[in-house]
């Protein structure tokens, strides 16, 4: 039986249209996924919108329609793009189902039996866009340490979550569980910020708005969203409802990744909850940066958002998959430059790998009339050394992606692709034909194909489209280029390469493209 893969994504705020920053989010976890899938695991992908809260309320307001036509309009708009951008979630959770609605009531339900939640007044100091309450201490300057926004002192009679009680249980966890949260960075901090200087209890609910779950035991109160949100991992799958097979197949979630600012929650909260509830942790929390700007934080006001469309639509999906994947850092906030982009579509996809393909295929049909040779009886130190670079890179890749380091993969990657193209340097091909040594010739376009082959395959969890041309080119079909065929060489015998291979990527004007994107920033 295949071993399960249950990964999710945060569910994000429908607060205004996604840039690239959530697209990103969206498109790494898609990626593993995918990865995992091809490393034939049985693969679950949880994605979705987190829908209730103040902000939400407003929002309608201002638009003179319901939250609830709100929530209904941003949710379409969300599925379309990731439509667009082919993501493979196999769920979309929307904290209004009704399924999560009821099942969050009957933990909430739980915790007061059990004694967990009590009632009280919180003051402190109030996020509104971050819907956060933050005390005296974790305030920088004055403002929101996760936004930098001006905070308001508010006092409310509310439901608190007994965290304290669960402290030392937690501290143990971590102890045996170091590993729990990548990078150790972001476990770190919480340490330091949250969890050393004792436990807070949580305040999870609020009377002053009612766009939200009710308290099931006091319905003027309604939750205040992370308990609502967290739980949207299990609820999904079926807990607490009458259906919970996938919540007994998928859980615990192998993989949550998250974004840096929220994992204060799912490192502290959501183990916490889960513990309070009898339910197994989940195995790890990817805590990964942010896309940034020249000017700081995407911010509309500055004028410097960029949303996926933009890319999508001038360039393709996979350029910009490509793009936000190798541009992130595993631990390290990147930094997103329309230069950047522009000169890395030109040099990675057009030249690097675009070029390898179509003078690849050019030779394939200039020197064997299109049939890739199989037959070989003479190899040289240079066919060896590719080789040898294919594996050892094979190795270093299936490293990297295991552990979620996805921008080295495709580093790693690339310096196969480069070793491919320094091969044809090398054996020369055309001086081969010329002196008629066509046993050498068979084995150069030979390893050409294979490492475009084993290219394709490397790629595809996130050069969906391009890998799939790639292989159609070289006229290999899908059941030949699996993962585990990259141990071998697999091209069977008598397989025709297409006459003519569209350029995989065109090259692109620098400076009319960096103008391009430049404009529509602005325009955001
Ligand atoms: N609703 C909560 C999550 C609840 S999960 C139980 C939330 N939503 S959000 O819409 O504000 O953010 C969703 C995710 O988008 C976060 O993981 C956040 O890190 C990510 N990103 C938002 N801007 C980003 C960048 N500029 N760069 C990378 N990711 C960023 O928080």
């Amino acid at each position: 039986m295949k071993e399960k893969f249950y990964i999710t994504t945060p569910i994000y705020y429908p607060s205004g249209k996604f840039h690239i920053g959530t697209a990103y989010c969206e498109t790494l976890t898609d990626c593993i996924k995918r990865y995992k899938t091809l490393r034939g695991y049985e693969t679950y992908m949880l994605t979705g919108l987190d829908e209730h809260g103040q902000k939400i309320q407003t929002l309608a307001n201002k638009n003179n329609i319901t939250p609830q036509e709100y929530v209904n309009d941003m949710a379409e708009k969300a599925l379309k793009l990731w439509e667009l951008m082919d993501i493979q979630y196999d769920n979309f959770i929307r904290t209004t189902d009704e399924k999560h609605y009821k099942a969050v009531q009957k933990i909430v339900q739980i915790f007061l039996e059990k004694g967990d939640i009590y009632k009280g007044t919180y003051e402190g100091w109030y996020c509104m866009p971050c819907e956060n309450y933050f005390t005296e201490t974790q305030l920088k300057d004055g403002k929101c340490p996760d936004c930098g926004r001006e905070v308001k002192k508010m006092q409310e009679e509310s439901y608190f979550f007994n965290m304290k009680k669960y402290e030392k249980w937690l501290k143990k966890f971590y102890q045996e569980n170091p590993d729990f949260i990548v990078p150790e960075s972001r476990k770190n901090e919480i340490f330091k910020n949250f969890i050393d200087p004792g436990l807070e209890d949580l305040c999870i609910s609020r009377c002053t708005f009612d766009w939200g779950i009710q308290m099931p035991n006091d319905p003027k109160h309604v939750l205040y969203v992370w308990l609502d949100a967290l739980t949207n991992y299990i609820t999904a799958l079926g807990y607490l409802s009458e259906d919970d097979t996938e919540f007994k197949k998928y859980w615990p979630a192998d993989l949550h990744v998250v974004g840096k600012e929220i994992i204060r929650f799912h490192g502290i909260y959501w183990p916490i909850f889960l513990h309070a509830l009898g339910l197994e942790l989940p195995k790890k929390i990817y805590a990964h940066s942010w896309i940034v700007m020249k000017d700081g934080k995407m911010s509309k006001s500055v004028g410097n958002v960029i949303y996926p469309e933009t890319l999508i639509e001038r360039y393709g999906l996979d350029a910009t998959k490509y793009y936000l994947l190798r541009l992130m850092n595993f631990a390290q906030d990147s930094m997103f430059t329309p230069e950047d982009f522009i000169e890395r579509y030109n040099s990675d996809l057009a030249n690097d790998l675009g070029n390898l393909l179509s003078r690849t295929i050019g030779m394939i049909n200039k020197y064997f009339e299109g049939t890739i040779p199989t037959e070989i009886t003479e190899t040289t130190e240079y066919d060896k050394e590719l080789q040898k670079t294919a594996q050892e890179q094979i190795t270093k890749i299936e490293q990297e992606m295991d552990t979620y380091h996805i921008s080295n993969a495709i580093q790693e990657l690339w310096k196969y692709i480069s070793r491919t193209n320094k091969y044809i340097d090398e054996t020369q091909p055309w001086i081969l034909s010329k002196n008629g040594e066509t046993e050498k010739l068979k084995s150069v376009m030979n390893n050409l194909a294979e490492s475009l082959r084993k290219i394709a395959i490397l790629s595809s969890p996130y050069l969906v489209n391009s890998s799939k041309q790639i292989l159609e080119s070289l006229g290999i079909k899908k059941e030949d280029a699996t993962w585990e065929t990259l141990q071998t060489n697999n091209i069977k015998k008598g397989t025709q390469v297409t006459k003519q291979c569209e350029p995989l990527f065109k090259r692109l004007e620098k400076e009319e493209e960096i103008e391009y994107i430049k404009t529509k920033m602005k325009k955001s």
